[in-house]
């Protein structure tokens, strides 16, 4: 693991359990009202964005920002990189289409990295239009392109700035300084202006918060922050990385094992080892693992946030697009289990990922590959009324056995000679009632 991910393990480790401590109404773990489970369903039902890195960093192909911060590279020489920014081949709205294509409904640009650099034409700080050959602002085109497709619009932006001369931290071994609240006012007074021009400039649907762990919710002022955006966008959803005050947990990289504590949680992910376009970075997750890594998601009741990183030029890298494309072929063939759902049952019942339709009535399982046998689905109370294959619309045989009065038995389904997905079947059982349960150890029912 890279130092800055080690380090930005432990920071979404600590900023969970601070979160777990924190009285906020929308901690991501309290039962959300009724006005923010609307504000929030969007986002629930969406289950898929696309997180896009892009900044000066990939003019060499190096780590967003933490190159200069670790010391890999001088800060002068990152900032070198502003001369090849050109995004001469930027096509928001090719962007724009990939993402509808590979079925996400909502985007993430990286607006500003912790290294400072805006990609609109801010008023304060450095920016791509008046210090790169860019020469223009990036942010607006997207966001209308997103619109024009029908997506929603999320906007990151990094809470620290080490390129700012007001903020303390410079890297990881130099501080500017320490304990002088009127530099640091400053500082608050920027980064508050600028995410009020993101604000009222372009009106996201979310503010994707980062670079939070250098200092607490108080010394950012998170409250405040968080009342300025809502008072422009009454509906705004900010992830928890603007600490106390987020909607959602952001676990990132490393995906859950059993479904997260939190209401609402997005599994941030790269499609190689890096956030942003690294050339040397030939390490792509085929789309059989990201298709799989999706449906495991959804199937607890999280989104994922699926990162690609934009070459300097504007273009993005074909193995991304084909992954996106991918993803997008299968996601297309199943959106009925896919969008709208809520977790399906733990893999005590099924082993696989499964979903269930918002009205608890249909039963969605994932089939990864080709099994052996029939699968096998466990403590389903309710009757099953149809069993079906996604896609052919195949009727499936089902076989009960080993039920008992009150104690259901297994559930085999059986797939034999169906013409099954090659990379991730579907199938949908529907049940005579919403979904219950079986939950009593098996010794307690003894005897019916
Ligand atoms: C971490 C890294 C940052 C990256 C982000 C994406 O916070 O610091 O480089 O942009 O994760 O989730």
């Amino acid at each position: 693991m890279k130092k800055s991910a080690a380090k930005r393990l432990l920071f979404t480790v600590l900023a969970g359990l601070s979160f777990a401590g924190a009285a906020q109404t929308t901690a991501p773990e309290s039962v959300p009202s009724a006005a923010e489970m609307q504000r929030m369903q969007w986002f629930k039902d969406a289950k898929l964005g696309i997180f896009i890195h892009w900044g000066i960093y990939a003019v060499d192909g190096i780590d967003e920002s933490w190159s200069f911060f670790n010391g890999k590279i001088s800060y002068p020489d990152y900032m070198k990189q502003l001369h090849g920014f050109t995004a001469s081949h930027y096509d928001p709205q090719a962007w724009a289409d990939l993402i509808k294509r590979s079925g996400a409904r909502y985007a993430v640009l990286t607006t500003r990295h912790h290294d400072g650099v805006a990609l609109w034409d801010s008023a304060q700080g450095i920016n791509v239009v008046k210090d790169t050959p860019a020469g223009r602002d990036l942010v607006g085109p997207f966001v209308q392109a997103l619109r024009k497709d029908g997506l929603k619009v999320g906007l990151y932006y990094s809470l620290a700035d080490w390129s700012s001369p007001d903020y303390d931290v410079f890297t990881r071994k130099e501080k500017r300084y320490s304990n002088d609240p009127v530099r640091w006012q400053r500082f608050v007074s920027y980064y508050q202006g600028q995410l009020r021009e993101l604000s009222q400039r372009y009106h996201p649907d979310l503010f994707w918060f980062d670079g939070d762990w250098e200092h607490t919710a108080q010394q950012w002022q998170a409250d405040k922050t968080r009342e300025m955006l809502r008072n422009d966008n009454p509906q705004v959803i900010l992830n928890a990385r603007l600490p106390g005050n987020g909607d959602y947990a952001t676990p990132e990289q490393g995906p859950p094992i059993t479904r997260p504590a939190a209401t609402y949680w997005e599994l941030c992910l790269t499609t190689n080892d890096s956030w942003g376009y690294q050339q040397r970075d030939h390490d792509f997750k085929t789309p059989t693992q990201v298709i799989g890594l999706f449906a495991d998601t959804i199937g607890m009741g999280g989104n994922l946030l699926l990162d690609i990183g934009a070459r300097a030029d504007g273009t993005i890298p074909q193995e991304q697009v084909d992954i996106l494309d991918a993803l997008g072929h299968w996601i297309h063939q199943y959106p009925q289990a896919i969008y709208g759902t809520d977790a399906g049952v733990p893999k005590d019942y099924y082993s696989g990922p499964s979903t269930l339709s918002a009205d608890h009535r249909t039963l969605f399982l994932f089939v990864d590959g080709k099994p052996n046998g029939p699968i096998l689905v466990k403590g389903l109370m309710n009757k099953v009324v149809d069993a079906r294959l996604l896609g052919s619309n195949a009727a499936l045989k089902t076989q009960l056995i080993g039920n008992a009065v009150n104690v259901p038995g297994l559930l085999y389904i059986d797939l034999a000679g169906q013409t099954l997905d090659p990379q991730m079947s579907v199938v949908a059982l529907q049940l005579d009632g919403p979904l219950k349960l079986y939950k009593k150890p098996a010794d307690a029912s003894a005897g019916g």
